[in-house]
């Protein structure tokens, strides 16, 4: 919720009042340094109490509302037949249109079972971009993924409003180079995550929509961060403006074949799903439900989750809801634009994403700039972000790195947890450090996992430690207790 104040400025302010709050800890910039250490500078594997603003995702971490809380508590356990999922069924026919829903334990799970029934080896899968669980499980079943964005969507300073749309073109070219019998489907990611969640319009989604139906390819949409794709086209496309957030997101699922979702974000609630009304391919589906999730009525996830998820489907048409995160986050990258920090533009659905590639444009792709300056965010706040760059890819079948096309580091905004002066102290942060970007270097891997590093490989600074000299830099301006 954006209100105006007396001096003309428009905010954001917090649609709705905090009534259970959890700890978090500021621990002095030394300690800081022990806990980046030993997590061999790797923000995923640093621990809570260490950690002063969790911006590493907002993927389970967004605040519930009281009244999904409420729902858990009269969940129904049973095995089979449960009511809560009786619930869910209702509340995604009601709100997203479809006749049939399977749960599964979370997004992934759900892109587990769509690849191995509907990727085969030598398919092509274009897309508006990756996700990292999304490439991993597609090229797992032989799939290709081909990334199929507009020229527009790797520029990080942009005004154009809809990043995250398919290129039409190229996706003609798609189908006569490879023919619609290899295209598994085309996948839309609502707000692309790796590049700044951004959104499509549905003026493209349509379009995407046109030219796969009439060459037989399914349309899936990946709808983790389906109501802040929705909240960005009521705001940025006009034809919608007068919309609810309901309509704008029945209309993108009425155009989807087959539509998952990981339960974690926009839903507020751990799990996922995956949706369709066409009874082929629930039918399809449907049998690998028990043997790799659960019974259709569980699917992996707990019924408590499965009652806070119907709910939570049905709050996210909510105005207030669906632009909570949204709001901060146009506030946070413009704060941070107008001080002349490198920011993705335009604000996008998920998170403030820094572009390392203008914040420590002295350190080399190949020594993981956006490694390192997640790290010293985290030196110099106590904040945690995450690492979307080089650190995140694989290397290829000649164990070469394979340089990112944006190196970022994310700050995501999880929904109704952090407020406005967090937003500030962050800003103010941030740009201590950009007023001190050339202390900073990079890393080298001293523990490196053969598949997704980014999750638990250790790194340590190259040369020089650059840590320590932050560390001396930032205690001689705030003293040691900030
Ligand atoms: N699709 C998208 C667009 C996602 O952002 C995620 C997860 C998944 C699928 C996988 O879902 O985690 O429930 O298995 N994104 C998280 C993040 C991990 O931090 O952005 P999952």
């Amino acid at each position: 919720m954006k209100l105006k104040l007396a001096d003309g400025r428009e905010i954001p302010v917090e649609p709705h009042k905090v009534r259970i709050v959890q700890k978090s800890y500021l621990v002095p910039i030394e300690e800081r340094l022990r806990a980046i250490r030993e997590g061999g500078y790797n923000t995923f594997l640093l621990r809570t109490r260490d950690i002063f603003m969790d911006m590493l995702t907002d993927s389970g971490t967004n605040a519930m509302s009281d009244n999904q809380l409420a729902s858990m508590m009269v969940s129904d356990d049973a095995y089979a037949g449960s009511e809560s999922f009786y619930k869910l069924e209702d509340a995604v026919k009601d709100v997203f249109g479809f006749e049939y829903c399977l749960p599964v334990h979370q997004g992934r799970a759900a892109e587990h079972l769509i690849s191995k029934l509907f990727v085969k080896p030598g398919d092509v899968v274009p897309m508006n971009y990756h996700f990292t669980t999304t490439k991993a499980h597609f090229e797992t079943f032989g799939g290709k993924i081909l990334e199929i964005f507009t020229d527009e969507a790797l520029n990080t300073s942009s005004q154009e409003p809809f990043k995250g749309n398919l290129d039409l073109d190229k996706f003609a070219d798609t189908i006569k180079k490879y023919g619609a019998d290899k295209v598994a489907f085309v996948r839309m990611e609502a707000t692309t995550n790796l590049i700044g969640g951004q959104p499509f319009s549905l003026s493209n989604l349509k379009a995407v929509k046109k030219m796969a139906a009439e060459n037989g390819i399914p349309l899936v949409v990946d709808g983790s961060l389906i109501s802040e794709n929705a909240y960005l086209i009521k705001m940025r496309e006009k034809e919608y403006k007068d919309s609810s957030i309901l309509e704008i997101i029945r209309e993108i699922m009425s155009l989807a074949d087959i539509m998952y979702l990981s339960g974690r974000k926009s839903c507020s609630v751990r799990g996922g799903m995956i949706a369709t009304s066409n009874k082929d391919h629930f039918d399809r589906i449907m049998p690998c439900l028990p043997v790799y999730e659960g019974f259709l009525t569980y699917g992996g996830m707990s019924t408590k989750e499965i009652e806070a998820m119907a709910v939570g489907i049905r709050e996210m048409t909510e105005l207030e809801v669906a632009g909570s995160s949204v709001d901060m986050i146009e506030y946070f990258v413009n704060r941070l634009d107008e001080r002349g920090i490198p920011v993705v533009t335009p604000p996008g659905g998920l998170a403030c994403h820094v572009d390392a590639s203008r914040f420590v444009p002295h350190i080399p792709q190949l020594d993981y700039p956006a490694g390192s300056l997640t790290a010293a965010i985290y030196l110099t706040s106590g904040i945690r972000s995450m690492e979307r760059g080089t650190v995140s890819m694989e290397r290829d079948g000649d164990g070469n790195d394979v340089p990112s096309d944006l190196e970022l580091a994310r700050l995501a905004v999880p929904r109704r947890v952090y407020t406005m002066s967090h937003v500030e102290y962050a800003v103010d942060r941030l740009e201590w450090l950009y007023n001190h970007r050339d202390l900073v270097g990079g890393l080298e891997f001293t523990h490196e996992p053969p598949v997704l590093r980014f999750f638990f490989g250790k790194l340590r600074p190259k040369g020089e430690d650059w840590g320590l000299k932050l560390v001396e830099a930032f205690k001689s301006d705030f003293g040691s207790d900030a």
